[in-house]
């Protein structure tokens, strides 16, 4: 049985696997090596913000790792996230968020200019040109699963059903060892294409001067070139523009302030209500099928440590209460910053006979939906800031911001400040 794959004809079948098919004088090594290193540093924040935010699940400690491979089995960073300043997670966050929708313009703008290279003729030349290819399929499919399931998950819209952070993270890592390869093997293109057209000169030409470059063997610029439409500056401000306006909106949810008005693509609109507990709620209490018989008079807090108690709201009420305020930062990038008054952790540890109690885990009374569960570290205990906030700016929470009681403490991300705490077990130090 022969298995050797038909060999393909040397003459390109019509269409744009033909050489002369690409007409756009704009696109070239130049240009292709411009949006890629504008690029670049953004896909180098977002990555770093990424695996920030997965430190900051501290996902060491008890079920708090949700990738099921425990992610890439060695530490990245050196340290374990603190719980000072206050505004990290909602800083580091922000970031990730803004630096990865900033980039969609520039990546769209990126594939355009390279798009003659994926209709390449014939498909496959030699066996390191097959790797190469298989490389550039992970790049481009790693990098529009990595933008396309953040932008929905930022939307909170879920339309697959597997489940998003674990495919998030794999295909990131899948998608950045490509890059990292792809960059490396383009540093002589780059490297030619500024030195011979230098780095930020082909943006001075305007329409009657923007003209094709030089069409050589294996190149993006075309063979046989159109009349230039459009200057190179005018696509780049184009780009540009859209990479700006973009992050713009998105960064309105993280700064807050006037800004939160422009924030057009927050999951949750740009008003999130009136009145004291009128900011931003991700997961309703109606959603997670929680109501007044689950939170009302006869709710009782389980706390344990070397011994166990059962703490009414009223008694939470008379213990010694603290006031910060603190912001609360959602891992789809957006934050808040409120004043919480409730118990310190610290004293409920000690209350509980667990002073300097190791880690504590929190369990919400939820049944339904995820991060019904978190475990905090001791360092997030012993933090005189940490709370189980029992009101908010002044009034009680409102059942959608956790009534009777949840959990805030400095720099954690949002979804382990857990919401309608039902039981905290302190492990003893
Ligand atoms: C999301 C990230 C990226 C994707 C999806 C992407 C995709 C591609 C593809 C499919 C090609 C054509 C294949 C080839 O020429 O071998 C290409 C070419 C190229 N890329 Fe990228 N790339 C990315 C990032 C970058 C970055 C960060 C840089 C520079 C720092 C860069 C610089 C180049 C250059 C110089 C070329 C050659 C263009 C030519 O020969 O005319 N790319 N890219």
């Amino acid at each position: 049985m022969n298995l050797r794959p038909p060999k393909l004809p040397d003459e390109p079948p019509p269409g744009p696997a033909r050489p002369g098919f690409w007409k756009s004088p704009l696109r070239g090594p130049w240009l292709s090596s411009f949006l890629g290193s504008a690029l670049l540093p953004l896909i180098v924040i977002c990555a770093l913000t990424g695996f920030l935010s997965q430190l900051a699940y501290s996902p060491d400690l008890g079920d708090n790792n949700i990738l099921p491979a425990g992610g890439l089995g060695f530490d990245i960073f050196p340290f374990s996230w603190p719980t000072d300043p206050a505004w990290l997670y909602a800083l580091t966050q922000g970031l990730h968020v803004v630096s990865g929708v900033v980039a969609i313009p520039l990546l769209f703008a990126k594939l355009w200019s390279v798009m003659p290279k994926l209709f390449e003729w014939p498909p496959l030349r030699s066996v390191s040109h097959m790797f190469e290819r298989i490389s550039l399929a992970f790049l481009v499919g790693g990098a529009l699963f990595v933008f396309f399931t953040g932008v929905m998950n930022i939307q909170l819209y879920y339309p697959w059903n597997f489940s998003f952070v674990p495919s998030h993270y794999y295909a990131a890592i899948v998608f950045l060892a490509a890059l990292a390869l792809h960059v490396g093997l383009k540093i002589p293109t780059i490297r030619t294409a500024f030195r011979e057209r230098g780095v930020v000169r082909p943006l001075n030409d305007d329409l009657a001067h923007t003209v094709a470059e030089p069409c050589r063997e294996g190149s993006t610029a075309p063979l046989e070139p159109d009349a230039a439409t459009m200057s190179r500056r005018a696509l780049i401000a184009g780009v540009g523009a859209a990479s700006i306006g973009i992050g713009a909106m998105m960064a309105g949810q993280v700064i807050g302030g006037p800004l939160r008005s422009i924030a057009l693509l927050a999951p949750h609109g740009t008003n999130p209500g009136d009145g004291p507990n009128g900011f931003q709620i991700n997961k309703t209490a109606d959603a997670v099928g929680i109501g007044a018989a689950e939170t009302g008079a006869s709710w009782r807090l389980s706390v344990e440590g070397r011994r166990a108690l059962k703490l009414s709201r009223d008694q939470l009420l008379a213990m010694p209460q603290h006031t910060y305020e603190l912001p609360i930062a959602c891992v789809e990038g957006w934050s808040t910053t409120q004043t919480w008054t409730g118990v310190r952790l610290r004293d409920l540890a000690e209350s509980a006979g667990a002073p300097g109690a190791s880690q504590v885990l929190v369990e919400s009374l939820q049944e339904a939906g995820s991060f019904r569960k978190a475990t905090l570290s001791g360092a997030q205990i012993d933090n005189e800031k940490s709370l189980l906030a029992l009101r908010v700016n002044g009034v009680d929470l409102s059942l959608d911001h956790g009534f009777p009681a949840r959990v805030i403490v400095p720099a954690l991300p949002g979804v382990h400040c857990t919401k309608w705490v039902g039981s905290m077990k302190f492990e003893v130090a």
